[in-house]
C-alpha cells in the first residue's frame, strides 16, 4: 500500500478498496502457509505489481468445493489493491463460489465493478492470482485432470497484457505491433516488452496463418 491514491482518477468503490483493502494479511504469512488450501501468486516487487494470495476450500453440505475464505498481501498499485480487495468480498460472498464460478470471474468483470478501464493491468494481475492458487489447490488435492497445463502469463507488466490475450487478437486479425497496441494497449508504457511482443506475433501468425 505505498503508493498514494488521487483523488480524482478513480471511482468511488475503487478509492474505498484502496483506502479499506478488505481480508489482507499483514504480518501472518506464515499461519496462512500453513493454513491455505491453496496458494497462487504473480508479478514481481521490481516492477511493484507483486501480490500474493490464499485461498480456503471446503466442502459444502451438497459436497461442492467453495472457496470460504481469500486472504492477500500486496506490494502492488492502486488498481491490484483494489481489484483484489473486492475479489476477495465477491469470491468468498454468500457461503463462497465454487470452483468453476471462481475460474469463471474475469478481470472484466472486476474493472466493470470497480467502474474502471477494462484494461487495467491491476485486476488482470488479480485474476491470475486467483487462478494460479485454485491450480495450486488442485495439485495439492491430486486433481491434475482439472489442471490447465499452462496458465497465461503477463508478456507486458504496465498493461497487464498476457501471451493469452496477445494470441487471440493476432488470431482475430491484430497482425503487427500497432494493431495489436489499438486492440489491448501493449506496449504504450515503458516500452520493455516491444520485442518479446514481435516475438510472439510472429509465433501466431505462423501458427494460424502461414
Ligand atoms: S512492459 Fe512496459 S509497456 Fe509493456
Amino acid at each position: 500500500m505505498r503508493l498514494e491514491i488521487s483523488s480524482f482518477e478513480y471511482t468511488d468503490l475503487m478509492r474505498e478498496h484502496f483506502r479499506r483493502p478488505r481480508n489482507v494479511v499483514y504480518s501472518d504469512v506464515e499461519e496462512w502457509n500453513r493454513r491455505a488450501s491453496g496458494r497462487g501468486s504473480i508479478g514481481s516487487m521490481l516492477m511493484g505489481d507483486s501480490l500474493r494470495i490464499w485461498i480456503v476450500v471446503e466442502k459444502d453440505a451438497a459436497g461442492e468445493e467453495r472457496i470460504t475464505k481469500l486472504v492477500w498481501k500486496s506490494y502492488g498499485n492502486p488498481t491490484v489493491v483494489a481489484a483484489t480487495s473486492l475479489m476477495s468480498e465477491l469470491v468468498t460472498r454468500g457461503g463462497g463460489m465454487t470452483l468453476e464460478e471462481a475460474l469463471a470471474l474475469t478481470a472484466e468483470d472486476l474493472c466493470d465493478q470497480l467502474g474502471i478501464n477494462r484494461s487495467a493491468a491491476g485486476a488482470i494481475v488479480s485474476h491470475l492470482a486467483l487462478r494460479d492458487a485454485i491450480h495450486d489447490y488442485f495439485r495439492r488435492t491430486g486433481q491434475n485432470h482439472r489442471i490447465r497445463e499452462r496458465l497465461p502469463q503477463i508478456v507486458c507488466d504496465c498493461l497487464g497484457v498476457t501471451d493469452e490475450e496477445i494470441e487471440e487478437e493476432v488470431k482475430n486479425g491484430a497482425m503487427d505491433f500497432d494493431l495489436l497496441q489499438q486492440a489491448t494497449g501493449v506496449g504504450t508504457g515503458c516500452g520493455a516488452c516491444h520485442e518479446l511482443v514481435c516475438q510472439l506475433i510472429e509465433e501466431y501468425l505462423e501458427k494460424y496463418f502461414y
